[in-house]
């Protein structure tokens, strides 16, 4: 099966190639990448990237040998893909997978609608070239695998519907959401239209492996959790509402399992933990014994952190960042520009935690259940005591545990941690120290 694959470089799509290169007797790849930022050209990134990926020196190689790159550029005609390079591509890809955009949620809407819109009209193009030209040589039709969002639907009062072909989204959270509402509206029309064979997944938070607990990405919930454990996060809010998250290995299961069986060619997927989606109260409870039973960091003591109504924990935010922008003002200090961003951040995620999502799942799982050979999302690993007790215990402490092994993949660094905790604690010492 000859595949055309955006997205290989970030967080999802790597695991959900590790996963076919497992399933599918014969897969060949072409990869579309852009060049770094720093001007890494697209051979380094990709051999930098396979060498990280979870396979045996053999899957690798075998992965070198079947991997095309294809150079993109999505702000040019036809994706700035090299004529003859497109031709190929129209003559032999069967399927293709769009999992790049956009995750940020601080981007100026004009700018993340090329990557999150533009590049899903640019990428439904070369798959209507694809379909035209099977069709004239007499072959099945193409499939595209396009990965959406739950979060696409935006600020919804009641449970998130799991509504195919329609789509009624609500105001949107963020320009991120917006746009890939906006991607999604484009899909469904052309299925709409044109019955094509297109399959839409709506993953929600994507954490952590369930087997390893490892991530390749820090964001979100992650960077919430990191700030309690700095005891920068005194103040929090809405215990009761529920994140959504599901494993980046199931995801990859579910995906990989409907691209490699080749049953399933229409309709939406919803891959949530539903009614398993954890409350803030119990990450937060987790992470907190999680933390304070296993901190690298000697005499480091992390804070507990208080629940507020909603209305003054984003009040005190907003006291927070006049504040550390006056602070700019007046001193110049880099910091406080820098804490301000840090702030602006935190707020493009407010609306997954404060704000009220719970997403049904009950068709989802029926097609997965149908389709593949995975079951629901294990959020939540229930293991048995001596006592022969249910516990929840499994998952979250893997995704915090390897937090502690990676410094939150690099953002924390546990020895400046330690050295400021011991003058914390000591400043005289701490500065006896320092003058030696
Ligand atoms: N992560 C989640 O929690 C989550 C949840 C629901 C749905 N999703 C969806 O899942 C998909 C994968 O997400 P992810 O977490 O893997 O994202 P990610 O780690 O940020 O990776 C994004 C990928 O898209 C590529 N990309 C972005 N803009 C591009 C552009 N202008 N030209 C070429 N490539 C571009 C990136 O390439 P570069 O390396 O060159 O930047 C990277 O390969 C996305 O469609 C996302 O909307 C994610």
């Amino acid at each position: 099966m000859n595949y055309f694959v955006t997205g290989i470089t970030g967080n999802v799509v790597p695991v959900i190639i590790e996963e076919l290169m497992a399933k599918e007797p014969d897969p060949r790849f072409y990869f579309a990448i852009r060049p770094g930022s720093k001007g890494e050209d697209i051979q380094s990134r990709f051999d930098r990237l396979v060498r990280r990926m979870d396979m045996d020196r053999a899957s690798r190689e075998k992965l070198a040998e079947r991997s095309r790159l294809v150079e993109i550029d999505v702000n040019k005609y036809r994706l700035g893909i090299d004529p003859d390079m497109y031709q190929e591509l129209i003559e032999n890809t069967e399927k293709i997978l769009h999992g790049a955009a956009d995750v940020r949620f601080d981007q100026p809407y004009e700018k993340i609608r090329i990557p999150n819109v533009v590049f899903t009209e640019k990428i439904y193009a070369l798959f209507d070239a694809i379909k035209q030209h099977r069709r004239t040589a007499g072959l099945t039709d193409p499939t595209l695998y396009y990965i959406s969002t739950g979060y696409a639907y935006g600020i919804y009062k009641k449970p998130i519907p799991e509504e195919f072909p329609e789509f009624n989204p609500a105001k949107p959270d963020n320009t991120y959401a917006q746009t890939k509402a906006e991607a999604k509206q484009f899909i469904l029309d052309k299925i709409k239209e044109l019955n094509d064979r297109i399959v839409i997944f709506e993953p929600t938070i994507i954490g952590g492996s369930a087997k390893t607990g490892r991530t390749r990405s820090y964001t979100l919930h992650y960077l919430v959790i990191m700030l309690g454990y700095l005891g920068k996060l005194p103040f929090l809010t809405t215990p009761k509402n529920t994140l959504d998250i599901v494993p980046v290995d199931w995801v990859a299961a579910v995906i990989s399992d409907i691209m490699a069986k080749d049953e399933f060619h229409q309709g939406a997927l919803r891959l949530a933990s539903g009614e398993d989606a954890v409350t803030i109260r119990y990450l937060h409870d987790k992470a907190y014994d999680y933390y304070t039973q296993n901190d690298p960091v000697p005499g480091h003591v992390i804070p507990k952190i208080h629940f507020v109504p909603r209305w003054a924990f984003l009040s005190l935010v907003l006291l927070q960042k006049s504040a550390y922008r006056s602070l700019h003002f007046v001193t110049r200090k880099e910091r406080f520009r820098k804490l301000v961003k840090g702030i602006s951040l935190l707020e493009g995620y407010f609306p997954y935690i404060t704000g009220h999502k719970k997403f049904k799942n009950a068709k989802g799982l029926e097609l997965i259940e149908k389709y593949t050979d995975c079951s629901k999302a294990p959020a939540i690993q229930d293991i048995l005591d001596e006592n022969g007790n249910i516990v929840k215990k499994g998952y979250y402490e893997k995704v915090m545990a390897d937090t502690l092994e990676t410094g939150w993949g690099g953002l924390v660094d546990f020895e400046r941690l330690e050295r400021k905790t011991a003058a914390y604690k000591s400043p005289q010492a701490a500065y006896s120290a320092s003058r030696k």
